[in-house]
């Protein structure tokens, strides 16, 4: 007699009480009428490389990493496809049935479809793009950006050394200006984006002149809480296309979902409501 598997997936981080992984995988698994759980889990950073090669064995099929872990995972994994690589982290794993652990980054994917989505007119070709911070974050979008084709990225940065590591890494279509004068950089830029955690809930404001921004260009923010910060309205208010960062945590979490369940999740406004409750 054949025992019907459960498939289970999860979250590892610490703390973990804060993600809002579980309500939007649970949302899917219940909207699709999938027989699965999606677990969050606090795991001490001792501990996670037992736990990643603990977890298949119990009936795991993968998880996504939050952090403090996502370089960490990377290292434990058994393969990592090119853009984590580049990144230098990942957020998604999958325990294949031959024992081994395969990890991406998503990140960057997560935030390019939530542009598609919420600004189908958006061309990243149309000129550079600037992106305020160059941490971890940082890293995925300048990664997505110039696969998606945009021909240059100005980077700015409180701490310079982050971002110059950045270009570093990333090439010569990155350039690095002072975080002082990041207003400037504003101007040439078809594609804005903060990268960094100003305007956050809690967090001060991300203050920056964006008195020669272009009407056409782009401007979004990886902050979803609150969904519109200070520079989302003041984008809006001269004129130009706006995005919030909730639509990337929503698509990120996309190819983990239809890699373990099987089926590919939607994103609408109903996806959004579960997350804004
Ligand atoms: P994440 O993985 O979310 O990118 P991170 O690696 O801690 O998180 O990066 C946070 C980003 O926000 C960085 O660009 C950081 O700038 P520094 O590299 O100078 O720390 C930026 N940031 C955080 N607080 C800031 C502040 N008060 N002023 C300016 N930038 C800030």
């Amino acid at each position: 007699m054949s025992v019907e598997r459960i498939p289970l997936a999860g979250v590892i981080g610490s703390p973990i009480a804060h993600s809002k992984s579980p309500l939007l995988h649970g949302h899917w698994l219940k909207t699709l009428g999938i027989k699965g759980h999606y677990i969050p889990m606090d795991v001490a950073p001792e501990d996670l490389e037992n736990v990643l090669r603990t977890l298949p064995r119990m009936g795991f099929v993968g998880v996504n990493i939050t952090v403090p872990h996502k370089e960490a995972a990377m290292r434990i994994a058994d393969q990592v496809t090119d853009r984590a690589t580049l990144i230098g982290a990942v957020n998604t794993l999958i325990f294949r049935e031959d024992g081994k652990i395969h990890a991406d980054n998503t990140d960057g994917y997560g935030f390019i479809e939530n542009l598609r989505q919420n600004a189908p007119d958006w061309n990243p070709a149309a000129g550079p793009a600037a992106v305020l911070g160059a941490g971890g974050a940082a890293r995925a979008v300048v990664a997505s950006l110039l696969d998606a084709g945009v021909p240059e990225i100005l980077i700015s940065n409180r701490t310079r050394a982050r971002a110059e590591a950045l270009k570093q890494d990333f090439g010569t279509r990155v350039s690095v200006v002072e975080w002082v004068q990041a207003g400037n950089m504003l101007e040439q830029a078809a594609t804005v984006v903060n990268t960094t955690s100003l305007g956050m809930l809690g967090k001060p404001e991300l203050r920056v002149p964006l008195d020669g921004l272009q009407k056409g260009a782009l401007v979004t923010d990886l902050v979803y809480n609150p969904l519109q910060t200070r520079l989302l309205r003041e984008a809006e208010d001269m004129g130009c296309v706006t995005v919030d960062g909730l639509g990337m945590l929503i698509h990120q979490a996309v190819p983990g979902f239809e890699r373990w369940f099987g089926q590919r999740p939607v994103v609408d406004a109903a996806t959004r409501a579960v997350l804004l409750r």
